[in-house]
């Protein structure tokens, strides 16, 4: 008999993840991972962050049992959660607003994508271009078309006019997904009158915005990052906001985020509730709970708010001296460039504009893992492996003869 899946497709590796993947099967002793967006301390660890710890004794000390928990996550979850995203703006809201528990950034984006693919059978969706390798698969998954708008220009700028361009041109029920902040994978972010802009003609427009805000507190900080949130808000008009904890708590493996949607209205939410608790139900039924516990112990006691937010500080301080170390050291190395776009991108990433044949002989001659875009996770340097790294780019960039970096 013929196997059932003797016609199944072999499908290339995941364009982040699987670079992990390689970077695990190198046995280099001097391998460097700057392909994924993951978090390292100065001496290459993924931290436990002290704010998690205590959190995670109090709940230890508690002794929960391993109960089910609500489709739409635990209510002081999604309650400190709603706080965070909106701050001073909740109050306003309050009424419309859904926030459930997800699973992760991208479990609320597909949350979020499943729960519009329903109100908006037709609608396509406008990523940036370039994005986050998984948005475009994502929202393929979920059955849209998947469109870009201009974002980043040949030479390194943001191409504001081309998005306004593209935006205009959108018919109403279109959703136009915006990276909230640290823009990924190019460091680029919208001023506060571009998202004033945005936000208008998408009103104008009637196209929905969905705000990807996995990096709020990377940039300049949880409440400065909200600048795009806050202009949404103010508008009262409804959007979408996904949310995670995996890179600002530290949290990755644990799957903890948040959608929130903005309704139109106080008698929308609980229609929209039941429609986002029927995707969860019948996808995962409801979220695990450790993470959920987790962070809603942070964000509930004073103290580990107050920990977490010196944490967050100290890796995105930590963050800029790398941008600053690389930068430095790739101007020495190659005087002839231009290196100061590394410490003006913000996040975890730079789009470093390394051509696939460049990001190739960075990791097959010096096992140092980058994104095929060109992306690196500059949150992945420290003072042990930045001359290596340095040393490495230099040397790939002569001998490759790459006219220009960004690019
Ligand atoms: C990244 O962009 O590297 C992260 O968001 C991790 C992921 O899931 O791709």
């Amino acid at each position: 008999m013929s196997s059932p899946f003797a016609h199944v497709q072999q499908l290339p590796r995941d364009p982040v993840l699987g670079i992990t993947e390689a970077f695990v099967a190198d046995s280099s002793p001097r391998k460097v991972n700057l392909g994924v967006g993951v978090y390292l301390d100065e001496n290459g660890h993924v931290p436990l962050l002290d704010c998690v710890q205590q959190a995670e004794e109090e709940l230890l000390r508690r002794k929960g049992p391993h109960s089910y928990v609500p489709i739409d996550g635990i209510a002081a979850f999604d309650n400190a959660v709603a706080s965070l995203i909106f701050s001073g703006e909740r109050p306003s809201l309050d009424e419309r607003l859904v926030t459930v528990q997800a699973l992760g950034g991208t479990g609320a984006l597909k949350l979020g994508a499943d729960f519009l693919r329903t109100t908006n059978p037709s609608a396509r969706i406008w990523i940036s271009d370039p994005s986050w390798e998984n948005h475009r698969a994502l929202f393929s998954a979920a059955g849209f078309e998947v469109e870009t708008y201009p974002y980043y220009r040949a030479d390194g700028g943001l191409d504001f006019a081309g998005l306004i361009q593209t935006l205009s041109s959108l018919p109403s029920g279109d959703i136009l997904l915006l990276h909230a902040c640290c823009h990924n994978p190019t460091g680029l972010d919208l001023e506060p009158y571009q998202w004033a802009e945005i936000q208008a003609l998408a009103a104008e427009r009637g196209v929905i915005p969905f705000l990807d805000a996995a990096y709020l507190g990377f940039a300049d900080g949880l409440d400065a990052d909200r600048v795009a949130i806050d202009t949404f808000a103010q508008a009262g008009l409804p959007f979408l906001v996904s949310f995670s904890f995996s890179k600002s708590l530290s949290l990755y493996g644990e799957r903890v985020g948040a959608l929130a949607v903005v309704t139109g209205g106080a008698a929308e939410r609980g229609p929209v509730l039941s429609q986002i608790k029927r995707i969860a139900r019948t996808t995962y039924s409801s979220p695990p709970s450790h993470g959920g516990a987790t962070v809603a112990t942070i964000l509930n006691e004073p103290g580990l708010t107050a920990l977490w937010h010196d944490e967050l500080a100290l890796m995105r301080d930590r963050i800029k001296a790398m941008r600053e170390g690389l930068a430095e050291r790739l101007r020495v190395q190659v005087p002839d460039r231009d290196f100061s776009f590394i410490t003006r991108q913000r996040g975890m990433f730079s789009y470093s504009g390394l051509s696939k044949e460049a990001v190739e002989m960075l990791r097959s001659r010096f096992s140092i893992y980058a994104l095929d875009s060109g992306r690196i996770c500059v949150a992945a340097l420290n003072k042990a492996n930045l001359d290596i790294v340095a040393e490495a780019i230099a040397t790939v960039l002569r001998e490759s003869g790459e006219q220009s970096l960004v690019a």
